[in-house]
């Protein structure tokens, strides 16, 4: 299979790490590769904070500080979703949902299991590197747009190395912890956060495979001899 096209088949969100760590030169290569991401008028719109070991630990003991406090959080930074999500992505949310809380036996009605999974969002899944992806409050959709480029690309090096990762927009919900934490700049807010390290197997829920909608409902294709 081509590099690439098996990375894109083969990158799964994954929410359970080994605790074997990243070595170092390897995660600097692939964000420093993740650089050549293409974006509208090359504004290159990313900033990224990397964390492992002790630096790490103490932004999830301030984030868990802060969750104590208020357990719903802070307030988004953003919205992650728009406030009227039509029917048909509202089902799209809800599926993929289920299908998460399927793999580890979590039923709809339970909702201390699924905060007990949710909640595991603010320690990275355990994963050993947690990186931080933040922006310019000044940015607007074209930018973030370029972010997702960053973000992907990011994420098909490291699978192509044999590491995992999970983008995380939840990380919004603590934004003014993390941004305080981390000393952003006042300019600079967080989009997401990305779990990374190197996939455990094992466990139940990396073997959710999500759905997606088939070609014929996402692309047309015009004057193709077909
Ligand atoms: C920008 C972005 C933010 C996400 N935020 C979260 C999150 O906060 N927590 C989580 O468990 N998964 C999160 N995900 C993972 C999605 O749920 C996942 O990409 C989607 O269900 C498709 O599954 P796949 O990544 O395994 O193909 C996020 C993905 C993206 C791209």
């Amino acid at each position: 299979m081509h590099a690439v096209t098996e990375a894109v088949l083969h990158r799964h969100s994954t929410r359970a790490f080994e605790p074997r760590p990243v070595d170092f030169d390897l995660l600097r290569e692939l964000i420093d590769v993740a650089r050549y991401s293409p974006s509208s008028g090359n504004l290159q719109p990313w900033k990224v904070v990397a964390l492992t070991g002790h630096a790490l630990q103490l932004l999830k003991d301030e984030v868990a500080d802060t969750l104590r406090r208020s357990p719903r959080g802070e307030g988004m930074g953003y919205p992650i979703y728009p406030e009227n999500l039509t029917a048909e992505y509202q089902a799209r949310r809800a599926q993929c949902a289920e299908d998460l809380y399927a793999t580890l036996g979590v039923t709809r009605g339970d909702r201390e299991g699924r905060g007990r999974q949710f909640a595991r969002n603010f320690r990275f899944f355990d994963a050993p590197v947690g990186i931080i992806l933040a922006v310019d409050k000044s940015m607007g959709s074209g930018q973030w747009a370029d972010l997702g480029m960053f973000l992907q690309t990011l994420m098909l090096l490291a699978r192509e190395r044999g590491l995992a990762t999970c983008a995380q927009a939840c990380w919004t919900l603590v934004h003014q912890t993390v941004e305080r934490h981390l000393e952003l700049p006042e300019e600079l807010m967080v989009f997401c956060g990305i779990a990374l390290g190197y996939p455990d197997t094992a466990h139940p829920i990396n073997t959710l495979r999500t759905e997606r909608a088939s070609l014929d409902e996402i692309a047309e294709f015009r004057g193709f001899n077909i």
